[in-house]
C-alpha cells in the first residue's frame, strides 16, 4: 500500500505503481491537512507571464523574507472539491472555472497577474489526477483543492511584487465543523467587522481570513461554532460567517445578503441559489437584517469547505434564538440533498456544473 511514484510526474496519473487509495482511516477524516503526494507550482515572471507549471513532491517552499505576500499580504487563495464517484474510479470536480474566474477578479483587485481560466483548470485537473489515491471513497468526504496565488518577488517599499507564484495543494477532507452534519451555533459579532465598503471583502485575499481570527477565537472559547458578521456602517445587515455565506428561510422564501463588495461571492452560494430556484423556491438576494435572522424559520450556511451547514442557534447581544430540533430544516435539507447529489454524481447534472476526470 505504501507504493508511490517518485520524482518526475507525468500528467498521466494512471501509473500502475500508484495504489488505488491512500492507506489512511477514511472514517476519521476531518478538516485538517493530510499532505498528499504532489503539489502544482507555476511561476510568473516580471512581464506577468506564467510559464508552464509542473507537479512537484508536496513539501515546503522557499521564498525571500522580503516577498510581497509576507510583507504586504499580496496573496489570494481558492478552494474547490473533487469527489470520487460511486463507481470508485471517476472523479468529479465542481465548477472549477468559477474558481478560476474568481481568482482572476481577486488578482485584479490585489494588483497581481493571474493564470488564465484554461491554465487554472488544467492545473487543478493535473493536481487532482496526480493525487487520485487521496480522493476519499464515495461517502467518506472529498479532496479539498487549495490553489494559492502570491507575490513571491522581493519588495521593500510598498509596491506590487515583481514576481508571482501559483501553487495548488490538496488534502482529503471530511466535515468542516466539529459538529459534523449537526446544526452549528453562531454568534453575531457586534464589535469586530470582516470587511468595509471599498475594501477587499469581496475577494478571497488571505488577509480577510487573518482579520476574523480574533473574533473567531473568542467565539470558539465560548463554545460557538463560528461568527456571523454584520455590515460595519449600520451594524444591522447580515454579511457572512468567517468561513461561509449565510441564508435564511421564512415562509418558504429563501433570502441571502446580496453581493456588494463586502461579501465573498461564494460558488456554493451561487449554486445553491440556482438549485433552490430550479426546485421552485423564491430566492431573494438583498439586504437581510439581523431582526429577520432572529425571526427566521430556518438558517443555513454554504461554502466549499462547509458545503451546506444547518444553523441550530444564533446569539445576538446575549439573546439566543434556536431553529429546528437539532436537525436540518426541511428546506435546507431538500436543497442540501440536491446540491450534494449533484456534486457527488448521484443524480444527473442538468446544470452542467461538474467536470468528469
Ligand atoms: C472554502 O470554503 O473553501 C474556504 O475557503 C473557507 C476556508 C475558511 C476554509
Amino acid at each position: 500500500i505504501s507504493l508511490t511514484r517518485c520524482n518526475a510526474v507525468s500528467s498521466n496519473s494512471s501509473s500502475t505503481l500508484v495504489p488505488e487509495l491512500a492507506d489512511i482511516d477514511w472514517d476519521t477524516v476531518g478538516f485538517g491537512l493530510k499532505p498528499a503526494d504532489y503539489m502544482y507550482v507555476m511561476k510568473c515572471n516580471i512581464d506577468g507571464e506564467f510559464s508552464k507549471g509542473e507537479l512537484q513532491r508536496f513539501g515546503n517552499i522557499e521564498i525571500s523574507p522580503s516577498a510581497g505576500v509576507l510583507n504586504y499580504g499580496q496573496g489570494l487563495f481558492e478552494g474547490l472539491k473533487a469527489y470520487r464517484k460511486k463507481d470508485g474510479n471517476n472523479i468529479l470536480l465542481f465548477r472549477p472555472e468559477e474558481n478560476a474566474k474568481r481568482m482572476r477578479n481577486g488578482a485584479e483587485r490585489m494588483c497581481m497577474p493571474a493564470p488564465t481560466v484554461e491554465q487554472f483548470v488544467e492545473a487543478v485537473t493535473e493536481t487532482v489526477l496526480a493525487n487520485k489515491r487521496w480522493v476519499p471513497p464515495p461517502g467518506k468526504g472529498s479532496l479539498y483543492v487549495r490553489p494559492l496565488l502570491m507575490g513571491t518577488g522581493a519588495v521593500l517599499g510598498l509596491a506590487p511584487a515583481p514576481e508571482y507564484t501559483f501553487i495548488i495543494y490538496v488534502s482529503p477532507v471530511g466535515n468542516y465543523f466539529k459538529e459534523g452534519v449537526a446544526p452549528i451555533n453562531l454568534i453575531v459579532e457586534n464589535e469586530f467587522h470582516r470587511a468595509t465598503p471599498g475594501g477587499t471583502g469581496g475577494v478571497k485575499t488571505i488577509g480577510n481570513y487573518a482579520a476574523v481570527l480574533k473574533a473567531q477565537s473568542i467565539a470558539k472559547a465560548k463554545g460557538y461554532s463560528d461568527v456571523l458578521y454584520l455590515d460595519c456602517i449600520y451594524k444591522r445587515y447580515l454579511e457572512e460567517v468567517s468561513s461561509c455565506n449565510i441564508f435564511i428561510v421564512k415562509d418558504n422564501v429563501i433570502s441571502t445578503p446580496e453581493i456588494k463588495g463586502t461579501i465573498l461571492p461564494g460558488i456554493t452560494r451561487k449554486s445553491m441559489i440556482d438549485v433552490a430556484r430550479t426546485q421552485g423556491f423564491q430566492v431573494e438576494e438583498r439586504n437581510v437584517t439581523v431582526d429577520e435572522l432572529l425571526e427566521a424559520d430556518e438558517v443555513f450556511c454554504t461554502g466549499t469547505a462547509v458545503v451546506v451547514s444547518p444553523v441550530g442557534s444564533v446569539t445576538y447581544k446575549g439573546k439566543r434564538v434556536s431553529y429546528g430540533e437539532g436537525t436540518f430544516g426541511t428546506v435546507s435539507k431538500q436543497l442540501y440533498t440536491v446540491l450534494t447529489s449533484l456534486q457527488m454524481g448521484l443524480i444527473e447534472d442538468n446544470m452542467k456544473w461538474t467536470v468528469n476526470l
